[in-house]
């Protein structure tokens, strides 16, 4: 039966195969926080984004079980049916505390949450104008959005001037921290183009969330500039809040819309209250535990001062990027590491453009200096 549909996949996953594109999930038997298990053998961990630790923090793990105990396993509903309790809104006020939002909107996850943010800000009259290394999760919601889109080279204002000026109803849509190179807009020039072509800037925040800027607000504030500013800001739970599930935040009126308007989020099952409990312990620990960030940031200019003869990009981030050009090499060396006791991804197309295959090293507070001293040796061995 539909022979010919099942032999047409085959055929796509063997070339896949062919290119070294496959990939496959590996099976962790525990993560501690700083080392993977896999298969009986330690591996020190450098591909998650556990960037402050907080994934393993035993106070978190309590208030998952606790909320579990008390709430149930899941929400049971959607938010608008039956899904919302009281701690979901006790995460909402802590958000809009901890960011200086208006309001905010839960969601399942960051994808889902980008989705919703594109999808029902933007209508067929806007021009969506993103980022060329944008994160899939914001392509695809800007293809499937009515908008017309239109893509800018990377963190380039003058090339975003350019189509600002050539567009009508644009809407500007960037990230804190690119996911796969680890840099940052300079979002205040960014806004004053915006403000002057009256385009409403929309943030993908996930890797600067806990990380940037004072007790770790994020990028926007890390760079002065007021959350007000950002027309609607998505950030996710499952990076360095070390959790899961994410939020969209703005102003009152832009999240009321989304709230009545957003399928993904009317139509969605709301995230399990224990997991909000969660996410809302480990809000407070990064807020008040400054050590996280100081040890991650000084982690990161170790890494950045050893490896300073590597082909690595230049990012301030917990994200560093090895760039080895082909994904036969990138492979290659992953698993050379892997044989050291190190883990950390070959990240390959179609996830970054062709020619750009890369290792990408994921720091965290939890590093201790000979993790790192053993990783730039490595690399440099093989390299
Ligand atoms: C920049 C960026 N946006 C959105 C997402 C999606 O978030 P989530 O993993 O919560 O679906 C990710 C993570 O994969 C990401 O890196």
């Amino acid at each position: 039966m539909y022979a010919d549909r099942v032999a047409r996949l085959q055929r796509a996953l063997d070339e896949r195969a062919t290119q070294q594109l496959l990939r496959t999930p590996v099976t962790l038997e525990r993560y501690n926080g700083r080392q993977l298990i896999i298969a009986g053998k330690g591996y020190i961990n450098f591909s998650g984004n556990d960037y402050l630790g907080l994934a393993t923090e035993p106070q978190v793990l309590q208030a998952f079980a606790d909320g579990a105990r008390h709430y149930g396993a899941g929400s049971t509903g959607s938010p608008l049916v039956t899904g919302q309790h009281g701690v979901h809104q006790q995460l909402s006020d802590s958000l809009c505390d901890w960011l200086g939002f208006e309001r905010v909107l839960l969601f399942s996850s960051g994808f889902a949450a980008n989705q919703a943010m594109l999808l029902t800000l933007s209508d067929k009259a806007d021009t969506l104008l993103l980022d060329k290394l944008s994160h899939a999760s914001l392509i695809d919601a800007a293809l499937h959005s009515d908008a017309n889109l239109k893509r800018f080279v990377h963190n380039d204002v003058a090339a975003l001037e350019a189509l600002l000026s050539q567009v009508q109803r644009p809407m500007v849509v960037t990230e804190g921290v690119f996911s796969m190179d680890g840099d940052s807009p300079d979002l205040a020039v960014m806004l004053t183009l915006c403000q002057q072509f009256n385009a409403p800037l929309l943030l993908d925040d996930a890797h600067g969330l806990g990380v940037s800027g004072p007790e770790g607000m994020g990028t926007a504030t890390a760079q002065g500039i007021k959350q007000a500013d950002v027309f609607c800001t998505m950030a996710n739970f499952g990076k360095a809040l070390g959790v899961g599930g994410a939020f969209i935040a703005g102003s009152k009126t832009v999240i009321d819309y989304i709230e009545q308007f957003g399928r993904h989020y009317i139509y969605s099952t709301a995230l399990p209250p224990a997991l909000c409990a969660a996410v809302l312990k480990s809000i407070e620990l990064c807020r008040k535990e400054d050590w996280r960030r100081d040890k991650l940031h000084s982690n990161i200019t170790l890494f950045r001062n050893l490896a300073s003869d590597l082909p690595q990009l230049d990012s301030q981030s917990a994200i560093q990027a090895v760039v080895l050009g082909s994904s036969e090499r990138a492979l290659s060396v992953s698993q050379a590491l892997k044989h050291t006791g190190i883990w950390l991804s070959a990240i390959r197309p179609p996830t970054v453009p062709q020619g750009s295959a890369r290792l990408r090293i994921t720091l965290s507070a939890h590093h201790t200096e000979q993790d790192i001293q053993q990783l730039v040796q490595q690399l440099r061995q093989l390299i």
